[in-house]
């Protein structure tokens, strides 16, 4: 089968420094078109990646009938319209995360999608890392027990006041940069939905985003509990703690570089927090992954997927945890009429 076509909108960091470059090692994808609202960028990135079309619109790349997939790296507040607008010009599409700026407009996403019968996916790309299947295996077999605790922290320090991460009207701040990450893993592994969050944020005094980020997620059988930061050092770990046992994710997100990664499990016989066995990673790029297994699920072929009623889903913790620290109190998650 040929490879899958992929146009790209806009010159975004994470398509031209990642994204992108982990395509080219791709077997089922090709980069074939990049779009930007200044034409002269498109086509020097289209230089610097070797990609054939080059167009100084978004409208324009969604014209060219040979594109099969967009992916859309706009900033958040354009993740509705554009993706809407791929789907519509008949293009599936991944879409950065958070997919959206809150639940009701991924359910317009939702509504789009089946109207078109096209595949929209949100680019939660660590899920394409060997070490989350583990992490459920090992659940699974009960190695740990029931999970009854999971601590996250994702932090790092930004570097660009100007991006759109200092501007609350265009999705900026902690959460929405990094907190789905967190909220993803966490529903993953209770392999449930929260009930309701408690939340406190520390904002930015200039621009209002949040820079600092806790909260604790109520799930039936225990709780996970949440720190993301963006002007903190660069740190990140994720604790599964369950009543025979624990699983500690060396490097649960972002990966700068494919890194070697380790999981490691302690059990009552662990003293501190030094495990008795360990599971290790190869090197390997989750954007890469990403790409070909969703451009297998639109060819048809047994892939995972990830429908947009679990971006929804996780949307709606991220509306309730903002509504949590406005009003300083624990927060229902409001259960969405879509099934999850
Ligand atoms: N999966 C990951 O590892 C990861 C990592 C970082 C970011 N992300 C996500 O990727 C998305 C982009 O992040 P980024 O840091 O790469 O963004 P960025 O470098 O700021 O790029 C965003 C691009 O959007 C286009 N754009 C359209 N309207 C714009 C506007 N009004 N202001 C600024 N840019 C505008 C610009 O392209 P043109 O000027 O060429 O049109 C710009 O290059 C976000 O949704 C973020 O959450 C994901």
């Amino acid at each position: 089968m040929n490879p899958v076509r992929w146009g790209i909108l806009g010159t975004a960091e994470i398509a031209l420094t990642r994204v992108i470059p982990a395509m080219q090692s791709c077997e089922h994808s090709v980069v074939t078109a990049i779009a930007s609202r200044v034409l002269e960028k498109a086509q020097a990135a289209a230089t610097q990646h070797g990609i054939s079309h080059a167009y100084g619109s978004y409208a324009a790349l969604l014209d060219d009938p040979d594109i099969d997939v967009v992916y859309n790296p706009l900033p958040n507040h354009l993740h509705l319209e554009w993706s809407a607008r791929a789907l519509r010009a008949g293009k599936h599409v991944l879409c950065e995360k958070p997919i959206a700026m809150n639940q009701a407009e991924v359910h317009e996403l939702i509504r789009v999608r089946d109207e078109t019968g096209l595949h929209i996916e949100e680019a939660v790309m660590i899920r394409n890392h060997p070490q989350w299947s583990s992490v459920l295996e090992l659940i699974a077999a009960n190695t740990i027990g029931t999970p009854q605790s999971v601590q996250l922290a994702y932090a790092y320090h930004a570097k660009n006041r100007n991006d759109y991460r200092y501007k609350p009207e265009m999705g900026g701040g902690a959460v929405y940069d990094i907190g789905s990450y967190s909220i993803a893993i966490a529903r993953l592994i209770f392999g449930d939905e929260p009930s309701g969050v408690l939340a406190t944020l520390i904002r930015d005094e200039n621009t209002g985003v949040d820079v600092l980020a806790s909260a604790i997620l109520d799930f039936p059988t225990g709780h996970a509990t949440l720190t993301v930061a963006t002007e903190s050092t660069t740190y990140q770990h994720v604790h599964v703690l369950g009543d025979r046992g624990w699983i500690r994710v060396e490097f649960p997100f972002a990966h700068p570089q494919p890194t070697r990664c380790h999981l490691y499990i302690g059990d009552a016989s662990s003293v501190g927090n030094f495990h008795c066995q360990e599971i290790a990673f190869d090197p390997i790029n989750q954007y890469t992954l990403q790409a070909d297994r969703f451009s297998l699920a639109i060819q048809g072929r047994s892939v995972a997927t990830w429908p947009l009623e679990n971006a929804a889903a996780n949307m709606a913790v991220i509306d309730a945890l903002f509504e949590s620290a406005r009003c300083h109190q624990w927060t229902p998650i409001t259960k969405t009429s879509i099934k999850v």
